[in-house]
């Protein structure tokens, strides 16, 4: 009893000297002194301010909210011993999105599935990839791409059609199944529909739903909590699944890619995807299976999970909105008449009402609601520095909804876009796809598709919802953004 009594006494008083070596590390206390120039709500001593990360997911919303309605950008939030700068005025953001380049922390929990692919990789591995992955995405090979997402939206109307007229369900299962295999199809190669034993999806999802959930928990931070708990268990199994799943894809491509050296006649009437670009583009820069393999899982996983959100809330926005609605469809009964041919690439430049009202549901519904950014040497301004050490977190969410750039930020309005009044703002207030030079990769992938599948949509549906306006329409908090009432819509046919 007297030695545990000992033991007890000892590691409190170990733990207490090394909170206090630690309180005036010289990083700590330059940590403090710069922070002590920002405003932020009240730090505890050992949590900080991570009282306001307890609670229900809405209360967290709200506690969020509300410190961003508080305090001017930049401000300051310490959780435990870390110190967190939060930018939402353009000008900030500017200056974080360009100096402050290493991921977040917490992009580390992506990394069981991830690695060390483009959105989580480090930056000097991050600088060395992003140029051959940038020459994959060039305008050619996206066109290519844009018969797969036709074909994919074509195969989307049975299941869309089994609730014409049926009243109301939520629209996001299959949008996202049909994001995730346009992803898989034009990353890998692979049509998993005609898989009927591969598991691929559902893998992937169940993966991702638990490193957000991590994410989102904040005592599951910790590795030998978080190695203790159940859903690290499954989280391994379920990466290694999906690794094998891709290794084996990537091993026959390499296969393709030497036997093509002997039969180019061939090779050049298959159509190629991401992965076979990149074998070729990174020929020279000698990759490892490893990488590739971390890059085709990181396409996948980046993509499938916002086309699918992105393409819901825009349904709705439609649905909300049925004179915006009209205007579409007219402009794609001016594209393609009562035909009911695919949608070709040139067909997608003509669609650029359309791009108005995807871009104006990006706004309001960004996937992401913030990026996270650390500082690894001091970035000083003229007004602040943000000190080595700190992380940024560029709230994307509050530079949209900004009424100061956005007037009656929560009205719908896709002329906000016509390019006289894009020309008018600061090119960091929109954020959709962060911005500066790790921007996303597959901005223009990503509105190709999602314009190919509305258009289809919008060609055979009239579309409504239950959601009245914006204000409605709550998130549930999680890496990408959702609603929390899920995307309630009805279709009706046109013909
Ligand atoms: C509407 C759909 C999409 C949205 C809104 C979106 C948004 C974003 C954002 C905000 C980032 C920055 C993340 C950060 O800094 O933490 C990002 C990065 C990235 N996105 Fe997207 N994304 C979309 C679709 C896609 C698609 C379809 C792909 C791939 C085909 C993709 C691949 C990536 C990659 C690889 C990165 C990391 C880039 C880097 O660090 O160099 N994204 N995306």
């Amino acid at each position: 009893m007297q030695s545990t009594t000992i033991l007890v006494a000892l590691s409190a008083f170990t733990a207490f000297i090394y909170f206090l070596a630690e309180y005036f590390s010289k990083k700590q206390r330059l940590l403090r002194f710069h922070a002590a120039k920002l405003q932020g709500p009240p730090a505890l001593p050992l949590i900080g301010s991570a009282y306001y990360l307890f609670g229900s997911n809405k209360s967290i919303v709200n506690n969020v909210i509300h410190l961003v309605k508080k305090y001017k950008s930049p401000w300051k939030i310490w959780l435990g011993r870390q110190l967190y700068i939060v930018v939402t005025e353009p000008e900030d953001i500017e200056v974080v999105l360009n100096k402050a380049l290493e991921k977040a922390e917490n992009y580390n929990f992506l990394a069981c599935l991830l690695q060390e692919g483009l959105f989580t990789g480090p930056v000097e591995k991050w600088k060395r990839h992003r140029k051959v992955i940038l020459s994959t995405f060039s305008m050619p090979i996206l066109k290519s791409f844009v018969e797969i997402f036709s074909e994919n939206s074509l195969r989307m109307l049975p299941k869309l059609d089994k609730f014409v007229g049926k009243g109301t369900f939520d629209v996001c299962p299959i949008l996202t199944n049909t994001a995730l295999e346009i992803t898989c199809e034009t990353a890998m190669g692979t049509k998993i529909y005609e898989q009927a034993h591969s598991d691929y999806a559902y893998n992937l999802s169940k993966a991702l739903e638990l490193v957000f959930m991590r994410m989102f928990q904040y005592w599951l931070h910790p590795n030998f909590i978080w190695s203790l708990s159940i859903y690290s268990k499954q989280l391994k199994q379920l990466s290694k699944q999906l690794e094998i799943f891709v290794q084996g894809i990537v091993t026959e491509k390499k296969v393709q890619y030497r036997d093509k050296k002997h039969d180019l006649c061939l090779e050049t009437k298959r159509r190629k995807c991401f992965i076979d670009h990149l074998i070729e583009m990174s020929e020279d820069d000698n990759w490892h299976d490893h990488e590739l393999l971390e890059e085709a899982q990181t396409m996948v996983a980046a993509g499938s999970e916002s086309l699918g959100s992105v393409k819901s809330f825009t349904l709705i926005m439609l649905g909300m909105h049925p004179l915006i609605q009209d205007k579409v469809y007219n402009e794609m009964y001016n594209i393609f008449g009562p035909s009911d041919r695919t949608v070709t690439p040139d067909d997608l430049t003509e669609m650029t009402y359309l791009d108005m009202v995807i871009k104006e549901t990006l706004r309001l519904f960004p996937v992401t609601a913030a990026v996270g950014r650390r500082v690894s040497q001091d970035i000083v301004t003229d007004r602040y520095t943000l000190p080595e050490g700190c992380e940024c977190i560029v709230s994307i969410l509050s530079a949209h909804r900004n009424p100061k750039i956005w007037p009656k930020p929560l009205d719908f309005n896709p002329d906000r876009f016509l390019p006289e009044e894009v020309a008018k703002r600061h090119p960091y207030s929109y954020l959709p796809f962060s911005n500066g030079p790790r921007n996303c990769i597959g901005f223009k992938y990503a509105m190709m598709a999602i314009k190919t599948v509305i258009s289809t949509i919008v060609r055979r549906y009239k579309i409504s919802t239950e959601f009245k306006s914006v204000p409605e329409i709550e998130f549930s908090p999680g890496v990408v953004l959702k609603s929390r009432k899920g995307y309630r819509t009805q279709l009706e046919s046109r013909c």
